[in-house]
């Protein structure tokens, strides 16, 4: 813990959403560093009591999943930040629809958003394999140095710059809501 986390009180919740580990290994680094409690989206019994949220997803089709979209369209009143894994550069106009889609759909029902982070994540191999073969994703050169690039994250750096962003939204948070 640092000075940032131990400022606060611990009345946040991460929640992620992850198929092949990697958005949970960002969220895993957030509760490791901020000491608040960490939920895997598929466990949810219940919408969350904590006011204060940071919601992990992986993008699908240019978005959020839509296991995460389904629970962020029924919060109300919190305040969120996001985070997310996506094969796509995270400078990409591509990755900038996914940030918007995120905010559009989190700003819905008077949630209150703290900003996000976006980082690349290892896009399965069997995936890569399927759209080459139905032709959707040609291997053009430039798909395939972007893949190796995204197969290398998330890593230290990555986890760290998120860790960073988490513990200042969330100081930020806590502090308007006292
Ligand atoms: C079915 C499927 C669809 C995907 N669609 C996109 C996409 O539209 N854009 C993108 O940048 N990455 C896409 N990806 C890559 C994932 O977002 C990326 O690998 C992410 O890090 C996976 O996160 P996870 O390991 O937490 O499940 C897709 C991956 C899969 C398996």
């Amino acid at each position: 813990m640092n000075a940032a986390s131990l400022a606060v009180p611990s009345r946040a919740l991460i929640l992620y959403s992850s198929v092949t580990g990697n958005t949970r290994r960002i969220a895993e680094a957030l509760a490791a560093s901020s000491g608040d409690s960490l939920l895997d989206v598929r466990h949810l019994e219940a919408l969350p009591d904590a006011d204060v949220l940071a919601l992990g997803f992986w993008v699908r089709r240019g978005q959020p999943d839509a296991v995460s979209q389904a629970v962020w369209r029924k919060l109300r009143g919190k305040s969120v930040f996001y985070f997310g894994t996506l094969g796509a550069w995270p400078s990409s106009a591509h990755a900038r629809r996914c940030r918007e889609v995120a905010e559009q759909v989190l700003h819905e029902n008077g949630n209150r958003c703290l900003g996000g982070f976006l980082c690349q994540g290892r896009v399965d191999p069997n995936m890569i394999a399927l759209s080459a073969r139905k032709g959707t994703h040609p291997l053009t050169e430039e798909r395939r140095a972007r893949l190796a690039e995204a197969a290398r994250h998330p890593d230290e750096a990555d986890c760290a710059a998120a860790v960073e962003a988490w513990l200042s939204a969330r100081a930020a948070a806590f502090e308007a809501r006292s």
